[in-house]
């Protein structure tokens, strides 16, 4: 059975979840992400879900590139409608990092991943999961947001300038894995965390409690902000709505965006 993220592969495991019932499939496409936005700019439901075997313009954070080669990662965007002010749009990020987290123990669960805020997941401090999230907003209200996540499942290579920062699942267990099998556990997994949050008292604390458990470097760890070189410190942790804390030279911090740089 080839493995390709084919809606009728997909939508009976996703019964039940937000995900099930808009699943559209490319098996070329330039960018999932933009093609989410444009589909939830022109009404397509919450859960709608996009998948492509391969990306030709696949666009990471800032004007960044996502290599996006045919049918060896996971290259999805999902369309969400959470009924909450901007400001609360980080935590909905970060609770899909912790779906990725999830989604990867629960194939294997002797692999660690390694959660950077505010939306990296590294294994052995490469990265191997990326997500980009982008949003439709009034000044109080999110009309939508469309979360792009891209996995480096089953490549056993990388172009040179990548070499070094980014590794595979495949790389870093030495199997091939099923992207069908990993791609239905986090939509089920990212099912979970988002209801979650929208639905328990302590869903925010919670995301935040576990975010700061799988990341190695939220608390105690020298940093630097990409964009701006006046801030690095110690990071101290995240606030009350997810932004990093960072001990500087001129006291406590809060990273409200940019790259995070581990020294
Ligand atoms: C980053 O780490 O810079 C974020 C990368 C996000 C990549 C994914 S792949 C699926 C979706 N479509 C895109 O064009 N980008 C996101």
């Amino acid at each position: 059975m080839p493995d390709m993220l084919l809606p009728d592969m997909l939508a009976p495991q996703l019964q039940g979840t937000i995900f099930g019932k808009h699943i559209h499939h490319y098996y070329k496409i330039g960018s999932t992400n933009t093609a989410a936005m444009e589909a939830a700019s022109a009404g397509a439901p919450e859960g709608s879900v996009f998948l492509a075997e391969q990306q030709t313009a696949g666009r990471g954070r800032g004007t960044n590139h996502w290599h996006s080669e045919p049918a060896l990662g996971i290259y999805c965007s999902v369309v969400l409608r959470p009924a909450v002010p901007p400001s609360d749009v980080l935590v909905v990020t970060l609770a899909a990092g912790l779906a990725v987290h999830a989604a990867i123990q629960e194939i294997d669960s002797r692999i660690a991943p390694d959660l950077k805020w505010p939306n990296d997941v590294l294994i052995g401090n490469k990265k191997v999961c990326g997500i980009l999230t982008e949003m439709n907003a009034e000044i109080t209200r999110v009309r939508y947001i469309v979360m792009g996540i891209g996995i480096n499942v089953n490549q056993s290579a990388f172009p040179t300038d990548l070499h070094d920062i980014a590794t595979s699942l495949r790389l870093v267990s030495g199997t091939e894995w099923s992207r069908l099998e990993l791609c239905t556990s986090l939509l089920k997994s990212l099912d979970r965390e988002y209801r979650s949050l929208l639905e328990s008292p302590d869903g925010v604390n919670s995301i935040l409690r576990r975010f700061q458990e799988r990341s190695s470097s939220a608390k105690g760890r020298q940093i630097e902000v990409e964009e701006d070189a006046s801030l690095q410190g110690v990071t101290d942790g995240l606030d009350e709505r997810g932004f990093l804390k960072v001990r500087t030279a001129q006291g406590v911090r809060t990273v409200l965006s940019g790259t995070v740089k581990l020294k």
